[in-house]
């Protein structure tokens, strides 16, 4: 009963899934040459990672872009080309938190938050250079000169929706870095609560879900049981009738083992 006990609780934590693009090193910016991995955390069986460059629509990872390892998909090279909007796609064709990653031949990358940040949170922005220093820079949102940082640093304190925009940032006699678009999501108390609004068929998917995946796990402990039990009746009944053969009662189980060596 073990093995199917193992694969029951297996299965179960599997069941428990949310879905995030986990991006590591967690950047939107990389220099030509660099590497990164990515991968579709905890997504529902089936799922791809794919993107939209500049030549390619929907390309899948492992196939047209990219090599899978395991659940990781890893680009060891990264070149101009590679940039483009990424995201993770189910088997039903949903899709969930897209991000856009640029590759630049250029000498300045800007790291800003690579995924939505909450309102209210404290976000860090780096101008980094290759190699590193710890040049002064100036950082730019939508075209208009937002703060100077030293040493490549700046931060904003409490992020608001108004801070949500296109950031890039430049160091003088160096140059600029691509732009990034940095997404701020409001605090939930100001969206309406959940249960107002109807639940649209994708809300409903990941309810779906889990049923499913609890019925398809546990059919099979449920079958494997049965037939082990059934197996074990089988085999007492003809141990019964070998006895019956050979005239010994039902309560001499002792006398057959010792019989049988
Ligand atoms: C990818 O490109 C296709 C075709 O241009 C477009 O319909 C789709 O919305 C794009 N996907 C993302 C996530 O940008």
């Amino acid at each position: 009963m073990a093995p199917t006990s193992v694969f029951f609780l297996m299965s179960l934590l599997s069941c428990t899934t949310t879905a995030q693009l986990i991006v590591s090193p967690s950047r939107s910016q990389f220099f030509d040459t660099q590497s990164v991995s990515l991968s579709c955390e905890d997504e529902g069986p089936g799922w791809t990672l794919r993107r939209n460059t500049s030549r390619q629509t929907r390309a899948q990872c492992g196939r047209q872009w990219g090599k899978m390892k395991g659940s990781t998909c890893r680009i060891s090279v990264l070149v101009p080309l590679d940039s483009g909007v990424y995201w993770c796609e189910s088997s039903e064709g949903q899709t969930r938190t897209s991000i856009s990653l640029s590759v630049t031949g250029g000498p300045l990358v800007l790291h800003s938050p690579v995924l939505p940040v909450m309102e209210g949170q404290e976000v860090s922005l780096h101008c980094q250079t290759h190699p590193p220093s710890n040049r002064s820079a100036d950082f730019y949102k939508d075209g208009v000169f937002v703060g100077a940082g030293p040493a490549g640093h700046m931060t904003i304190p409490q992020v608001s929706l108004a801070h949500q925009g296109v950031y890039r940032c430049d160091i003088t006699g160096v140059g600029q870095s691509p732009p990034s678009w940095m997404s701020v999501s409001g605090k939930p108390t100001t969206t309406p609560p959940p249960s107002l609004a109807p639940p649209t068929p994708s809300a409903l998917l990941p309810l779906l879900f889990r049923p499913l995946c609890f019925l398809v796990v546990l059919c099979p402990y449920f079958i494997s049981t049965l037939l082990m039990v059934s197996w074990y009746r089988q085999r007492r009944a003809r141990n019964r009738s070998t006895r019956a053969e050979m005239g010994l009662d039902d309560n001499s189980d002792d006398v057959i083992t010792v019989r049988q060596f």
